[in-house]
């Protein structure tokens, strides 16, 4: 187990020294609990290793699709990192916490003219640009209104991360970002540079998401700068910043076995150094943008056991009050998870259950066939390692209420996202 859960002398699971069955019961279930100590100490791990390995400067930007809410835009501005919006709604959600618009990186395929004029009347550090009609529609925007907007462009590397197709995302054939292969890349390079209201300081990729080998990073950063290097002798502009994006691995099961985060940064600093060194070109500023590895292995969600029901010779289906409401990611990639009995969790996994869901959906389930001990209804089951795409990636199917979160401190337990209720799910139906 990681350091942050223990098992307490009742036999019951703690996260971050709070009792997690105190948890359900004071704040009912399902419940997404998240670990603020993990999450700083994640965030400090990944700075520092930037300090570290990097002296040429560097920033972490916590890419906030992960967990999105306004508490986590406080929480990581205190650890002094920078955050990646994505959407309109993110961008709105770290405004109205106080997240200093400057240290905002903007993102996404398809920003619409009017998320790109909120980035621009809200001074938003830098956008990164996707396509050509972006560009356009940004410089337009940013011209009329006497602005400049610092620009990254999303270039995709052509690498192949091993991981689910559906979270890779650097090579040709994704809906993100420029190709190099085409020579749009140089287009859109050459077309940033002309373009009024507009400052290129950048490039930027990433390759996908829950990666576990380093190589693919690596080879990312000589491809991206291989594309500096040539640009800069063509145009003769030298990029000032490297975006090189997230996507760590974590140990969602035991036997995962992910990359120390800091390896990470040792590795790719010293690809950049040496490729800047041997070719003679200008050190640039980095920034590595981690969703997952701040937030994934800080949550647990917390569900209560319903009907429990043996098909001899079949399976034996808990089901709990949660599901793919709140947890859409086993029925979308087969993600893994660990599953204890929160109130029995000294007790030995001697059972094989598949964990259901409460939606009217065959395919809604949390995890099949997982070790687990012996439940009963009423038992508290935790899924753990749920921070990351969990709480983000919830909806309202079948008109589930989402479920509160709560953040604990040293054994402390505070709300920070409130229940939703019946009348949430009526609020906009006229
Ligand atoms: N930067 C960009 C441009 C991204 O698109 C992403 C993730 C990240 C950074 C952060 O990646 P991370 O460090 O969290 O791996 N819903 C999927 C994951 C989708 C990731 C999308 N982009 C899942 O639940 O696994």
């Amino acid at each position: 187990m990681q350091e942050n859960l223990s098992v307490n002398q009742e036999g019951h699971l703690c996260v971050g020294g709070a009792d997690t069955t105190t948890l359900a019961s004071r704040y009912g279930t399902p419940l997404y609990v998240m670990d603020e100590g993990r999450i700083r100490q994640n965030c400090r791990r990944l700075k520092q290793s930037i300090e570290h390995f990097y002296e040429n400067g560097g920033m972490v930007l916590y890419a906030s699709k992960a967990f999105s809410c306004k508490e986590i835009y406080r929480i990581v501005k205190e650890e002094g990192l920078g955050v990646d919006v994505v959407s309109g709604g993110e961008l709105y959600t770290a405004l109205a916490a106080g997240f200093p618009a400057e240290h905002i990186y903007f993102h996404g395929n398809n920003k619409t003219p009017a998320e790109l004029a909120m980035a621009l009347e809200n001074h938003v550090g830098h956008i990164v640009a996707d396509n050509l009609y972006e560009l356009e529609t940004l410089s337009s925007l940013a011209a009329s209104s006497n602005t400049v907007m610092p620009v990254l462009l999303r270039i995709k590397p052509g690498i192949d991360a091993h991981t689910h197709d559906f979270i890779r995302t650097g090579q040709i054939d994704s809906k993100f970002g420029f190709a190099l292969e085409t020579g749009e890349a140089e287009e859109a390079f050459k077309k940033a540079l002309s373009l009024p209201g507009i400052q290129l300081t950048g490039i930027h990729c990433h390759i996908g998401s829950q990666i576990f080998d380093i190589e693919p990073f690596e080879h990312a950063a000589q491809v991206m700068l291989q594309f500096a290097q040539d640009m800069y002798r063509r145009s003769g502009f030298m990029i000032q910043e490297l975006n090189l994006g997230g996507g760590f691995g974590i140990c969602y099961l035991p036997s995962d076995d992910p990359t120390a985060l800091e390896k990470y940064m040792e590795r790719v600093a010293e690809v950049v150094k040496r490729f800047c060194e041997d070719k003679a070109i200008p050190i640039p500023h980095i920034c590595i943008e981690p969703g997952r590895s701040i937030v994934g292995d800080a949550g647990v969600t917390l569900y209560t056991v319903g009907t429990v029901k043996q098909i001899p010779g079949i399976r034996t289906y808990v089901s709990v009050d949660g599901g793919m409401t709140d947890n859409p990611r086993y029925i979308l990639y087969g993600s893994d998870y660990e599953i204890v009995c929160a109130n029995k969790a000294d007790q030995t996994k001697d059972s094989i259950v598949t964990v259901a869901g409460r939606c009217c959906e065959s395919g809604d389930l949390l995890q099949e066939n997982t070790p687990l001990q012996q439940t009963a209804p009423g038992d508290i089951l935790a899924v753990l390692c749920t921070g990351a795409y969990n709480y983000s990636m919830a909806s309202n199917y079948n008109r589930v209420p989402r479920p509160a979160v709560v953040m604990v401190k040293d054994g402390v337990d505070r709300l920070i996202v409130r229940r939703e209720s019946y009348d949430d799910l009526l609020r906009n139906d006229i």
